[in-house]
């Protein structure tokens, strides 16, 4: 059948998912030379969320897109098309999105990862957009995901203080009825490219004994810099998208940022003159978890009674790359809607196994905070 292209494409499903395990500005201050003032008033992170050993991004990613499928009254099979954004994949191949596919009982979707760092999921939605606007796909699942705690370097504590692990997802469906996506502005500034990257692994610096030896297998990032063009880049890009939707910024309910850095949002509110109340912000409770962050942050915005029916709503994220992106959207779902999901939890999915002998993935560094639950509870 040719593809007929679409009028409308709404964001129909929300969904996300936040691993139980909790590491605190407390367990941090045992392992690095740190404390919780220094990281709050710098950061705003209180705490993050750990995946657990029998946790992966495709784990993660499978729960979060499976309640975003319920939610949007869905079964896997209606969707086209599966896309994860991730920097954290289980493996470089297969995609994590062909192992989401299978996890979550999909037999039709055609399935791909997308590599934008943090702005992975806001590039993901332009992309299921496109998909979907051109009659290519009726139903995209787009998930943001990581485990980034597998990237992370923690004796670094210029870094190791930032990141948490989660996933997030929505549905994007055809429709012949007006509002969803306004206007999508997306940049990759690669002047930018190394403030924050992971060197070896890849065909650039092979991984070798002394690659691992140097740590290049970990995030390496140069904060200050990232931290300038992160606010010059979240505004104009916010700016773009509702240049290109046609409305005012002071016409938007609500905006829902990358939750890198509270001091990064602030200043993005201040450099746009819009109000912080009209900003949503869970990242005290998650810190940065990347590509995960603005669908995560979306669903508890929704689940907070922060969205309703015709709102205007602004996602805005920048990531390595330096990339930046941004979507201008009417807002058409039931808020109600997301009761549908409940219940959905890991245990509704299954991840396949490659043939080799499992390992446990967990950060070594990390191992006492699991088995230290005693000296936790004693409140050492
Ligand atoms: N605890 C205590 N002191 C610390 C810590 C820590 N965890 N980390 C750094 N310091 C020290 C530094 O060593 C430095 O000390 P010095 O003055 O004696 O040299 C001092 O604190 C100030 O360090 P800065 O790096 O200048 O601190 P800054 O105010 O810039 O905050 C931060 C650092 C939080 C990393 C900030 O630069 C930032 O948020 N940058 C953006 C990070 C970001 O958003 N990354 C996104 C990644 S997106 C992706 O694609 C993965």
């Amino acid at each position: 059948m040719k593809p007929r292209p679409t009028s409308g494409v709404h964001l129909t499903g929300w969904g996300s998912y936040a691993p139980s395990q909790v590491l605190t500005n407390a367990d941090l201050e045992r392992m690095v030379d740190t404390n919780d003032e220094w990281i709050v008033s710098r950061t705003g992170i209180r705490e993050r969320r750990i995946a657990g050993p029998d946790e992966t991004t495709a784990s993660m990613a499978a729960v979060a897109g499976l309640r975003a499928i319920a939610t949007a009254g869905f079964q896997p099979d209606d969707i086209d098309l599966i896309i994860v954004g991730t920097l954290t994949p289980d493996y470089q191949m297969p995609s994590t999105a062909a192992l989401v596919k299978d996890a979550i009982g999909n037999r039709r979707a055609a399935a791909m990862d997308l590599a934008a760092a943090c702005s992975g999921f806001v590039y993901g939605y332009a992309t299921a957009q496109a998909y979907v606007a051109s009659g290519m796909a009726r139903h995209v699942l787009v998930i943001g995901a990581e485990t980034l705690s597998r990237y992370t370097d923690f004796s670094d504590r210029t870094t190791c203080i930032l990141f948490g692990d989660g996933a997030g997802a929505v549905v994007l469906s055809a429709s012949d009825e007006p509002g969803g996506a306004l206007g999508i502005e997306m940049t990759t500034e690669p002047s930018g490219a190394y403030f924050i990257w992971l060197p070896g692994g890849g065909a650039a610096r092979p991984p070798t004994a002394s690659t691992m030896a140097a740590g290049e297998h970990f995030m390496k990032m140069k904060g200050a810099e990232t931290f300038k063009m992160a606010v010059r880049t979240l505004g104009s890009t916010a700016l773009a998208s509702l240049a290109k939707a046609g409305i005012e910024l002071d016409e938007v309910d609500l905006v829902v940022p990358h939750q890198a850095n509270i001091r990064i949002i602030e200043a993005l509110a201040r450099s746009l003159d819009f109000p912080m109340a009209r900003i949503f912000v869970n990242v005290e409770c998650y810190g940065n978890t990347s590509a995960a962050s603005v669908p995560m942050a979306l669903t508890e915005a929704v689940a907070a009674g922060r969205v309703k029916k015709g709102d205007r709503l602004l996602f805005v994220a920048f990531g390595s790359g330096l990339t930046s992106g941004a979507i201008t959207l009417e807002w058409t779902a039931d808020p109600a809607a997301a009761a549908r999901a409940e219940g959905i939890g890991p245990e509704d999915v299954s991840v396949m196994p490659g043939y080799l002998e499992p390992v446990n993935p967990f950060p070594p560094a990390l191992e006492w905070l699991r088995s230290g639950s005693a000296s936790r509870a004693s409140g050492r």
